[in-house]
């Protein structure tokens, strides 16, 4: 955790406020004149304790500084790294995130089958066969005067389950809410980079946004597609980056190195935030502005840059 209370040590040292106005990603989010707009943050894969924790101490900060109107969250992996569980689901929430989006991990925690039957803050891939626990969409207040967006979870089918096509599975979601909300968001939870940025394209101009999770890795592809759908390929992890993916180094690189089972753990250091900040237009459900977040920036030494 060394590394982890550094980062934060130093931003109380440095002004929350200032640190976060300064960063680069939040420069290029254009607010689009006095329109009614809503802001979206939504925060990717969060891993473990240490992801948990890097919420808990930055997204009041964000919340203000953006004027966020709602928080969407990928738990999928807040249970050491599988799954979801209570603790974790409470600390998030009284961090400030209102709903929660999942994966291929939802249902690792067998303990957490109860809430996620129950609670309707929790979402989960819907694409998967009738009878799993949970639901797969809902519709949220996104602030007073914004009115409802619906929020839809899915999952990818390359390297994954063979569950149903994620492609067809919207397109039922959208029907069900078009009558009901003018935005709609998805989070697709996949491995292959193109079949997310198949869906992206399959549906511009059809829902607000297409933001993808799984990978733990950001892409530096956010972009409003020509209908008006704000695309990522995936929003990154939350969590500990002295790891694979979030685990321990040593477990992971085995696996690759003798090719059999090595027990995973949740990884602890360098740990970082991931995001996207979307501005929606809630009279077109357009997005009008969209922004990768990305706290503390990694060390990258002396790299050139275009302005050298
Ligand atoms: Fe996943």
């Amino acid at each position: 955790m060394r590394n982890f209370t550094l980062a934060i040590n130093v931003l109380l040292k440095s002004h929350l406020a200032e640190q976060l106005a300064s960063y680069q990603g939040f420069k290029k989010l254009q607010v689009m004149g006095k329109k009614k707009t809503a802001t979206i943050l939504f925060i990717g894969d969060v891993v473990g304790k240490p992801g948990v924790q890097i919420v808990s101490h930055l997204l009041k900060g964000l919340r203000t500084k953006h004027s966020v109107d709602l928080v969407i969250c990928n738990g999928e992996n807040t249970h050491n790294g599988k799954g979801m569980n209570k603790e974790a689901l409470h600390q998030l929430r009284e961090a400030g995130v209102d709903v929660f989006t999942g994966g291929n991990h939802t249902w690792n925690n067998f303990n957490f089958f109860e809430t996620l039957k129950t609670d309707p803050s929790v979402i989960r891939p819907l694409n998967y066969p009738r009878g799993v626990y949970g639901k797969g969409l809902g519709i949220f207040s996104m602030g007073e005067g914004l009115g409802d967006i619906g929020i839809i979870n899915l999952q990818g089918r390359t390297f994954m389950s063979s569950i149903d096509c994620p492609f067809r599975t919207a397109d039922w979601a959208i029907k069900q809410m078009k009558d009901k909300v003018t935005c709609i968001f998805v989070d697709m939870h996949a491995e292959a980079t193109a079949e997310k940025i198949a869906l992206g394209w399959y549906l511009d101009g059809k829902v607000s946004a297409v933001l993808g999770t799984h990978t733990h890795v950001q892409t530096a592809d956010e972009r409003i597609l020509p209908k008006g759908t704000g695309y990522c390929s995936d929003v990154g992890m939350t969590g500990p980056f002295e790891s694979v993916i979030g685990m321990q180094i040593k477990a992971a690189t085995d696996r690759f190195l003798y090719q059999t089972p090595h027990k995973y753990e949740c990884a602890e250091n360098d740990v970082h935030l991931s995001a996207v900040l979307l501005t929606l237009d809630t009279e077109t459900g357009k997005t009008t502005g969209i922004s990768r977040v990305f706290y503390p920036d990694f060390n990258r030494g002396e790299a050139l840059t275009s302005e050298k």
